[in-house]
């Protein structure tokens, strides 16, 4: 942990930088991964104004209801939720059925679009500043990220307080402060998206590999972090 302490300090130091530059205008997006519990934390334990807000695709694992829950109970964070647009959801599902994403990389796009990007949309609207849980180490395409960049799409600064953190030091952080995680990461899913997109990786296997595996792994980007 002494060794992290750096990282930690460098991490609430730039949040709360940011937090002066923007004011209320900051947001964190969480998706309860291991990263996301990290930080909710560093923004819970050093009482940072940020909000936080989850985009609910309406396909996520029980595993992921049960870690969203334990956090609201452990700590008093308000996590505003977004849901997709019931009208647009209604029609890709009746014209194409539930599985429609494992048809084309069209399809799979479209899913993604409807169920996380356009929420993104609106949870990110007004907001100055977006905050993430990217780590460089995550993909090949994520270690020519920066930690601090302008987003074109969103029009925003986003930012990723974990950027140069390895797996291992998240895990000492969760660990040590006994913060509810997914019990799906001892399970080998070290990424976790939705559930019928996501599997369990097998030793050796990129952290990412499990997510949208049936794609090649340069088009695997959902579109929420799309450069
Ligand atoms: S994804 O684009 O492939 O789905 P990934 O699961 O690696 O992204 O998560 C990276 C970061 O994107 C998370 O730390 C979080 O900030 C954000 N994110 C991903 N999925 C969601 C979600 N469903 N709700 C809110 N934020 C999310
Ligand atoms: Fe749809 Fe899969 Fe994308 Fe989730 S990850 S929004 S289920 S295509």
């Amino acid at each position: 942990m002494e060794n992290l302490q750096h990282k930690i300090n460098q991490a609430i130091a730039s949040i709360r930088s940011l937090t002066v530059r923007f004011e209320d205008a900051v947001a964190f997006s969480t998706s309860f991964g291991w990263e996301d519990q990290v930080i909710t934390h560093l923004l819970y334990a050093n009482r940072l104004p940020v909000s936080i807000f989850t985009l609910d695709t309406g396909r996520l694992f029980p595993e992921t209801y049960k870690v969203w829950s334990d956090t609201i109970r452990k700590y008093p964070v308000e996590i505003q939720a977004y849901y997709p647009n019931t009208n647009a959801v209604q029609k890709m599902v009746s014209e194409k059925g539930p599985f429609s994403f494992y048809e084309s990389i069209e399809n799979r796009k479209e899913c993604c679009y409807i169920r996380k990007v356009e929420p993104l949309t609106r949870a990110l609207k007004g907001q100055q500043c977006w905050i993430t849980g990217i780590r460089a180490e995550q993909s090949t395409t994520r270690m020519d990220m920066k930690a601090s960049e302008w987003d074109d799409q969103y029009q925003l600064t986003k930012f990723a307080p974990l950027f140069d953190w390895t797996l291992d030091e998240v895990k000492l952080y969760v660990k040590h402060f006994g913060i509810p995680y997914n019990a799906l990461h001892e399970k080998g899913f070290p990424s976790i998206g939705c559930q019928p997109c996501t599997r369990a990786v097998r030793d050796g296997e990129d952290v990412r590999a499990g997510r949208w595996w049936w794609e090649e792994q340069t088009k695997k980007e959902c579109g929420l972090h799309v450069r």
